[in-house]
């Protein structure tokens, strides 16, 4: 509880700044594709550590009756504000991944993108999205941190230069302190293999796809110093489908 706490209070701090860090709110209209090929149907939808809204309103606009919900209550209120501004009917909630407050199918999909890293206990997380969902996983994440000594010189270099560049302190921003780090099984990001597996322990039947590109897309357009520090990161999106389809 004590680690969760912390997580929350670093979450809190992170709101305002958080739409601003590459990669957090870009590219909208190329996730806007991603998504209408996840979800073809007009589903209701369980975005899970929906943040500052970034899917949770893509989906909307998509149609998708959207339910976003997280363990900051200053994150939410950041994506409040934004659907308000856009006229969007979205659903905020304040709750804990890893205990969901809906009951057994509640919605037809459960998507969560960029949350699992920050989980104690990820495993629990993606059998309560299995638990609520009628039908379908979604799980968008990535090997964030590469730990081979010559990425970590890159990494730390990288973030000199971001925090000379851009007068912040990334060293703060980027990490949890090591208490927080040491409990989490994906801190620095997982691949898509542990994710399969996971899966298909809970009975999901598991389709992979791979999203580097979108990477790589963000990365040409980053200033040097996010080159720097960034290198070149897996990223997939992991589906898994319960075996009774919805009707
Ligand atoms: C890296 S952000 C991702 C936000 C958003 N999904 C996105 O793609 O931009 C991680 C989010 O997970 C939330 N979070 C962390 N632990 C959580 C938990 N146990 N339950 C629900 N949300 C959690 C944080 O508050 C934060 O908003």
């Amino acid at each position: 509880m004590h680690i969760k706490r912390k997580i929350k209070e670093y979450w809190d701090s992170r709101s305002k700044s958080y739409d601003k860090s590459p990669g957090h709110a870009s590219l909208p209209e190329i996730w806007k594709e991603v998504l209408s090929n996840v979800f073809d149907n007009r589903m209701k939808i369980l975005d899970v550590g929906c943040g500052t809204g970034f899917i949770s309103l893509i989906l909307s606009e998509l149609g998708h009756d959207v339910v976003g919900l997280d363990i900051s209550r200053d994150m939410l209120k950041v994506a409040i504000e934004k659907a308000k501004k856009k006229g969007l009917n979205v659903q905020f909630k304040l709750g804990d991944a890893e205990n969901l407050p809906f009951k057994d199918n509640s919605f037809d999909a459960v998507i969560c993108r960029h949350l699992i890293w920050t989980l104690p206990n990820p495993k629990k997380a993606i059998s309560e999205f299995a638990r609520v969902s009628r039908h379908k996983v979604v799980i968008i994440d990535g090997k964030w941190m590469d730990k081979s000594p010559i990425a970590r010189f890159r990494r730390g270099f990288g973030r000199l230069l971001i925090a000379l560049y851009e007068k912040r302190n990334p060293f703060r921003d980027f990490h949890y302190r090591k208490e927080i780090n040491e409990s989490l099984p994906f801190y620095g990001g997982t691949n898509p293999e542990t994710i399969v597996e996971i899966f298909k322990e809970i009975g999901l039947k598991p389709y992979v796809t791979d999203l580097s590109w979108i990477r790589d897309l963000l990365r040409k357009d980053l200033p040097m110093v996010y080159k720097i520090a960034w290198g070149r990161r897996e990223y997939f999106i992991v589906q898994g489908v319960k075996s009774s389809p919805i009707h």
